[in-house]
């Protein structure tokens, strides 16, 4: 076999077999086909696309390229969770103990943020002592003892995914479909999910700015899950504005216990009712998501799931004082008003503007090496719909280094944009993809 022909060969759009996929694959992954080639293939990936079958293969073969965690020990169906990225987006802090509280095993690991704002793990972090590395055995035993475990990504997951994307990432050939799909799907197959709900974001502040595309990555990753025997679940929901009110890492930490005492924002409890009772209906805990539904609300108004997350912080060394009074989170130092400068209505709010602002703050890394400060974030008090009067707050700003709030201001003033006319609430939820 020779990579020129395959390259060819899918230039010329016909259907790869197994073979040549995995020819390519590992190929590259052991460094006998070179980045030039695998370069141009993805180019011919982007252009011709791939049928469900070769995007299929290509993501097993990218699973099975590292170490793939075996999370058979723990009884039940194991249900993980992924979001393709939002700003303000916390619901795995408020989905791992609810849906542990409904009895589905949550064996989780996530990611740190890598622009914007903070991943799962960073918010984690600002609950003092708790501990992102596990090995693997005592993730295992969490789990079976208390239901959920939530874990940093550890040891070599995917690493032919990791060359890939970065390949991707300086050949302008991100942003194909079957690249995306098989990206994010060899992931979670690699972390031992037997079923997985995914949200996929739309709007300006999501990857797939246009309702027809997220549909179509939604469609290729349920496909892919179809094909190779994980049950796959995907819900489109909205990112023209921030999920939640509180961007920034403690900030996100206090907003998903609020929620998780029944006090959070609509919007950030809805979604995670949905998401959630995705999970709980495949991980057969209830045969509807109205009944699934009905079950989580019961661990909100009983407490059972703010209890599994203080059992949560309790078992990976964190400060379990610090969830049960949030005042006891890292604090900023000052408060900024950020002032409307307009009379209006708020028609969207550019998520990654306020993402970019909430980094220049100190909430997420500008480089690689940033150290995140914990404390620090943004609270939106103006959402999509609401009528905002000059001189009106915006949004306030948590400070702890003022050296570039004038910056993030007019990143937030540039991200509101505000309509003459009265605005309709935006869906939340604009399609299920099953
Ligand atoms: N996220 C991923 O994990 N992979 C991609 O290809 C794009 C976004």
């Amino acid at each position: 076999m020779r990579a020129v022909d395959i390259i060819q060969k899918k230039r010329e759009g016909k259907e790869l077999t197994p073979e040549e996929i995995t020819f390519m694959v590992r190929g590259y992954s052991e460094g006998n086909v070179p980045d030039y080639q695998v370069a141009a293939w993805a180019m011919a990936i982007y252009f011709q696309g791939m049928s469900a079958k070769e995007t299929a293969q290509l993501t097993l073969e990218m699973a099975k390229s590292g170490d793939q965690i075996d999370l058979s020990p723990i009884a039940g169906v194991k249900v993980d969770k992924h979001s393709t990225g939002g700003v303000g987006d916390k619901t795995t802090l408020i989905l791992a103990p609810m849906v542990a509280a409904a009895g589905v095993p949550v064996a989780k690991m996530s990611g740190r943020g890598l622009g914007h704002t903070g991943g799962t793990i960073d918010k984690l972090e600002a609950i003092a002592g708790y501990q992102v590395e596990l090995p693997r055995e005592t993730f295992i035993k969490q789990v079976n003892e208390i239901g959920v475990s939530l874990i940093g990504q550890s040891g070599n997951i995917t690493p032919a995914d990791k060359k890939l994307y970065a390949l991707r990432d300086v050949t302008a050939t991100v942003e194909s479909i079957p690249l995306i799909a098989s990206s994010v799907m060899s992931k979670k197959i690699a972390a031992g999910a037997d079923a997985i709900v995914l949200d996929v974001k739309t709007g300006s502040g999501a990857f797939m700015k246009t309702l027809d595309d997220s549909i179509a990555l939604a469609q290729a990753m349920v496909d892919i899950g179809t094909e190779v025997g994980r049950d796959t679940v995907a819900i489109i929901s909205d990112m023209d504005q921030p999920l939640g009110h509180l961007i920034g890492n403690g900030l996100e930490v206090e907003e998903a216990i609020a929620t998780l005492h029944g006090k959070g924002p609509e919007d950030l409890h809805e979604l995670s009712m949905i998401l959630g009772s995705h999970m709980v209906v495949l991980g057969k805990q209830a045969t509807t998501t109205e009944e699934a539904r009905e079950i989580l609300e019961k661990t909100i108004a009983d407490g059972s799931a703010f209890e599994r997350l203080k059992q949560l912080v309790e078992a990976q060394g964190g400060d379990v004082a610090m969830v049960e009074d949030t005042a006891k989170l890292p604090h900023a130092a000052k408060r900024i008003e950020v002032l409307a400068e307009n009379d209006g209505y708020v028609s969207s709010i550019e998520a990654e503007s306020i993402g970019i602002a909430a980094m220049l703050l100190g909430a997420g890394r500008e480089t690689k090496e940033s150290v995140i400060d914990l404390a620090v974030g943004l609270d939106l008090r103006k959402k999509v719909a609401d009528e905002v009067k000059k001189g009106d707050v915006l949004a306030i700003l948590h400070v702890n280094d003022e050296s570039r709030v004038e910056e993030s201001k007019q990143r937030i003033i540039q991200a509101y944009q505000l309509s003459a006319e009265p605005v309709e609430e935006k869906p939340l939820v604009y399609a299920i993809v099953t």
